[in-house]
């Protein structure tokens, strides 16, 4: 029987339809859930689109309360039965409490060459420091903000020219191609990184 994949996002969701265009024919997962916290979020049209549940936690009416809106998320994700959770540009941070619930069963990506700039802007700080590399991270999520084992990267020369967004438009399509890969290495039981280029 398939593993059921629930994903998170919060803008745009080009990753999760990358996961999601991903899990067909002989792929061990098929997409059960694509939840935002944004009620504006382009991909869920995306996710309705190709077929895929999708819910909305909004954060805004919680407010001070972060117990509260991890509660009703994990609501939500308790009725999609997910075996497993890929955040895909979910942009709020969650707690070890909520974590624990998917422990080793939880994945993220990161557009940094992580542990080098977690957090935000990593871009414009990669630039900042003059790295002459930079790129793309899935790892397992873990109760630290963007810590947990490595389980892929993806990394692109930083040129001249760059700016913070040509800069992104380059590592973007790369994600596309780590995660999908990582994804199904992982449902399928491997946890040995993979590398891109
Ligand atoms: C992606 O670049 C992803 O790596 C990043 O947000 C973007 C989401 O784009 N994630 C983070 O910054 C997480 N801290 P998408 O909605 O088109 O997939």
């Amino acid at each position: 029987m398939s593993q059921r994949v629930a994903i998170l996002i919060s803008g745009s969701g080009s990753n999760m339809v990358a996961l999601a265009q991903s899990m067909t024919g002989d792929h061990p997962g098929r997409p059960c859930l694509v939840l935002s916290n944004d009620p504006q979020a382009g991909g869920l049209a995306k996710a309705q689109a190709m077929g895929i549940p999708t819910a909305v936690v909004d954060h805004r009416p919680f407010k001070g309360d972060r117990a509260g809106f991890e509660a009703a998320l994990l609501k939500v994700l308790a009725e999609a039965q997910p075996d497993l959770v890929a955040l895909a540009g979910f942009m709020r941070v969650l707690t070890g409490d909520f974590v624990r619930h998917y422990e080793g069963r939880m994945l993220n990506i990161h557009p940094s060459l992580l542990p080098k700039y977690k957090g935000l802007h990593t871009h414009s700080r990669a630039i900042a420091a003059g790295d002459t590399e930079a790129g793309c991270t899935v790892h397992e999520v873990t109760a630290e903000l963007d810590d947990g084992p490595i389980l892929g990267q993806a990394r692109v020369p930083i040129l001249p020219a760059d700016t913070p967004n040509s800069l992104a438009a380059r590592i973007l399509p790369l994600e596309h191609q780590l995660y999908p890969l990582v994804l199904r290495r992982v449902l399928e039981g491997g946890r040995s990184p993979i590398t891109l280029p």
